[in-house]
C-alpha cells in the first residue's frame, strides 16, 4: 500500500477561510485580511511589462526586488530572501533549523503557520499564554526549554491585531539563549511603521530573523510574495529550502515597483486604519469588545461561542463572510477584514440590527 509519512498523515492541512455561501447569495469576503486598496499603479505597470518575458524562467535571485527592499528600508540586499509569500520564508526557516525532538515556541493566539511549519519537520510546538490577547514576553521566556530552537512572534499579531513595543522584543531577545532563533513575523508592520519601531537592526546580532509580506499593505496577496531579512549564517541554510525560481518575474517586478512607491502604500495604510478605527468604535458602541488593533482587520469578541455563532449565521445569510477564530483558541470571536467604508458601514448596521433583535 502507498502510505504517507505518519506525521504527514496525522497533520491537518493549513486551514484557509471557508468562503462558501448559500446558492444565489453574493459573497462579500471579509475573511482573508486582504487590502481594501488596489496595488500601486506602478506595480500594475511593472507587472504588465514583466509579462513580455513570461516565456523565460524568472531570475532565481528575484531580479532587483532585494535591492528595492534594501533601498527602502536601509538594509543590505544580500541579507534578503524572497519567496512565494512570507509563509514560505517562515516554513523554510523552521524546516532548516528544526526536526524531530526540537521545539518551536510561539504564543497562545499566534499565527497558525508557525505550528504547521513545525509539523512539516516533526518538531513539537508550544504556545505560551498571552495577556489581554497580547504577546507576554515573560510567559514566552518561561516556556523556553533546552530543545527549543525557534521562538516565533508575529508583531502585530494575527488574529489578535495587538502589538508589543520594540523594547519588549529587545528584552525577549536579550533574555533568550544565544542558540535559539527569534523570528519576528511582521506581515502587518506597515501599519505600525509610522511609530518608528522597526526591528531590522536586531538581525545584525546573528540570531534573529524578520519577515515581511507584500500581501497586506502592498495589496499583492494574489501575487504571492514575501521576504525576510536574515543573518547570513541562517539565511544561507533557509535559502536551500526555498523553491529555486519559485517567485514569478511578474511578482518580483510588481513587488519592487510597489516598494518604490511608498506614498501609495502609506496612503492605503492611512485610509485602512481610519476605516478600521471608525468600525471598531461602532462595534464598541454596541457592546462588542475589540483589542487595541494595528492591522487591516478587527477581532470582534462576542460574549460566548453561541452568540458568535448566531452573529456569524446572520452575516453569512447576507453573504458577509468573516473568519471564526476557534482554531486560534478564540471560539467566541470573528475576525473581520477592513473593507471599503460603505461595506464596513453595512456590516456595522447588520450587527446593530441583529443585536437589537437579540436583546
Ligand atoms: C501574521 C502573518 N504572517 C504571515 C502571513 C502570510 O502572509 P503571506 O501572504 O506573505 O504568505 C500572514 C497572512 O495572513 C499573517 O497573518
Amino acid at each position: 500500500m502507498i502510505a504517507p509519512k505518519p506525521h504527514i498523515a496525522a497533520m491537518q492541512s493549513f486551514a484557509l477561510a471557508d468562503l462558501s455561501a448559500e446558492p444565489g447569495v453574493k459573497v462579500i469576503s471579509l475573511a482573508q485580511n486582504e487590502s481594501l486598496s488596489p496595488p500601486s499603479p506602478k506595480a500594475l505597470e511593472a507587472a504588465k511589462h514583466a509579462m513580455t518575458d513570461a516565456s523565460l524562467y524568472p531570475d532565481p535571485d528575484w531580479a532587483d526586488l532585494p535591492a528595492a527592499i534594501a533601498e527602502r528600508h536601509g538594509l543590505d540586499a544580500d541579507d534578503i530572501l524572497c519567496s512565494a509569500g512570507s509563509m514560505d520564508v517562515i516554513a523554510a526557516l523552521i524546516m532548516a533549523f528544526c526536526g524531530p525532538g526540537d521545539r518551536v515556541l510561539s504564543t497562545a493566539h499566534g499565527y497558525g503557520y508557525f505550528r504547521t511549519s513545525a509539523q512539516f519537520v516533526q518538531a513539537d510546538y508550544d504556545a505560551a499564554p498571552e495577556t489581554d490577547l497580547t504577546v507576554d514576553v515573560d510567559a514566552l521566556l518561561a516556556m523556553i526549554q533546552p530543545t527549543t530552537r525557534i521562538v516565533c512572534v508575529a508583531n502585530p499579531g494575527n488574529p489578535t491585531g495587538t502589538r508589543i513595543i520594540r523594547a519588549e522584543l529587545i528584552r525577549l531577545r536579550d533574555a533568550m539563549p544565544a542558540d535559539v532563533i527569534l523570528l519576528i513575523d511582521e506581515a502587518y508592520a506597515e501599519f505600525t511603521d509610522h511609530l518608528g519601531e522597526q526591528m531590522f537592526d536586531l538581525v545584525e546580532r546573528g540570531d534573529t530573523v524578520v519577515t515581511r509580506s507584500f500581501s497586506k499593505a502592498h495589496a499583492l496577496a494574489g501575487q504571492r510574495i514575501g521576504w525576510g531579512l536574515f543573518p547570513p549564517s541562517i539565511g544561507k541554510h533557509a535559502r536551500k529550502l526555498l523553491t529555486a525560481g519559485g517567485v514569478t518575474a511578474v511578482s518580483c517586478a510588481a513587488a519592487a515597483a510597489s516598494m518604490r512607491d511608498p506614498g501609495h502604500v502609506a496612503a492605503a495604510v492611512t485610509k485602512t486604519s481610519a476605516i478600521r478605527d471608525r468600525f471598531i468604535a461602532s462595534m464598541n458602541a454596541i457592546g462588542i469588545k475589540t483589542a487595541p488593533n494595528h492591522t487591516n482587520f478587527a477581532l470582534l469578541q462576542f460574549s460566548d461561542v453561541a452568540e458568535r455563532e448566531r452573529a456569524d449565521a446572520a452575516f453569512r445569510a447576507r453573504g458577509v463572510i468573516m473568519r471564526p477564530m476557534g482554531g486560534y483558541g478564540l471560539p467566541h470571536t470573528l475576525r473581520a477584514t477592513i473593507a471599503a467604508d460603505e461595506t464596513m458601514e453595512m456590516v456595522a448596521s447588520i450587527l446593530t440590527a441583529w443585536r437589537t433583535t437579540e436583546s
